[in-house]
């Protein structure tokens, strides 16, 4: 039986006062649940390891550099998160897709990066309206979940995978739980069609919009392993209404 896993991806948010308020309002009300985490800005992992150590909060960074080390300005490694105790760390958001002209390659190699120090990253995959209006959501989420599969061979049973449609980031319009549960069936028959056993192990989170309101109907679909939260894990009392949903 896979364990439900909620993680809040903070993204370009957060200050030292802010987030000691936060991760102190979720850790003092958290009440069983989902297993949960936080992925903070690069600057606040020092801060959230010493708030979080001991606690059932993870916590993990939105981002990483494909390389090991040397002249990558600006880039931070596998290693160096991994210093902070990261237990996750996201790849291949579409914000970074697109903003940041990410290939699916490059977050393949992120991937396998992560992997290679010891983290689960978790791959974000998911289509653009257009691509859902042109039929091709199956195709796209294949392609981009295939390009990280090719590199991680049976190391693919250690990624979390991510299934976030971009029409619902950040909109709330989220993917009814029949359209989602139906990409998800998708993304672990291809998953099994590496490993069937691991394959069933694998968690695979929706994120778009998930709220407390539409958390707990979500989680209920057969392949729904939990949630990748934005706006909704900047406030403490949502972040863990999210989680206890997710018993
Ligand atoms: P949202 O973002 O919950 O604000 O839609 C989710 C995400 O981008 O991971």
């Amino acid at each position: 039986m896979r364990r439900k896993l909620v993680v809040g991806n903070w993204k370009l948010n957060g200050s030292l006062a802010a987030n000691a308020s936060l991760l102190g309002g979720i850790v003092a009300g958290l009440d069983g649940g989902a297993d949960c985490g936080v992925c903070v800005p690069a600057p606040y992992l020092a801060q959230a390891q010493a708030l979080l150590t001991g606690s059932p909060v993870s916590w993990g960074a939105q981002d990483v550099s494909a390389h090991a080390a040397g002249a990558f300005t600006g880039e931070v490694s596998a290693a160096m998160l991994a210093d902070f105790a990261c237990r996750y760390v996201i790849v291949g958001h579409s914000e970074r897709r697109a903003y940041h002209a990410e290939s699916s390659e490059l977050v393949a190699k992120k991937a396998i990066a992560v992997l290679d120090a010891g983290m689960s990253p978790i791959v974000c995959v998911g289509e653009t309206l257009a691509e859902r209006e042109a039929g091709q959501t199956v195709v796209v989420v294949r392609n981009q979940l295939g390009a990280v599969l090719a590199l991680a061979g049976e190391r693919f049973a250690q990624i979390v995978v991510a299934y976030e449609p971009v029409w619902a980031i950040g909109t709330g319009k989220t993917a009814t739980p029949a359209m989602a549960q139906e990409v998800h069936a998708r993304l672990r028959a291809q998953l099994a069609e590496t490993n069937a056993i691991s394959a069933g192990a694998v968690q695979i989170l929706y994120g778009g919009s998930m709220k407390p309101d539409n958390a707990a109907e979500l989680m209920a679909q057969p392949d729904i392993d939990g949630g990748l939260i934005g706006g909704a894990a900047l406030k403490a009392a949502d972040f863990l209404a999210i989680i206890h949903a997710g018993k």
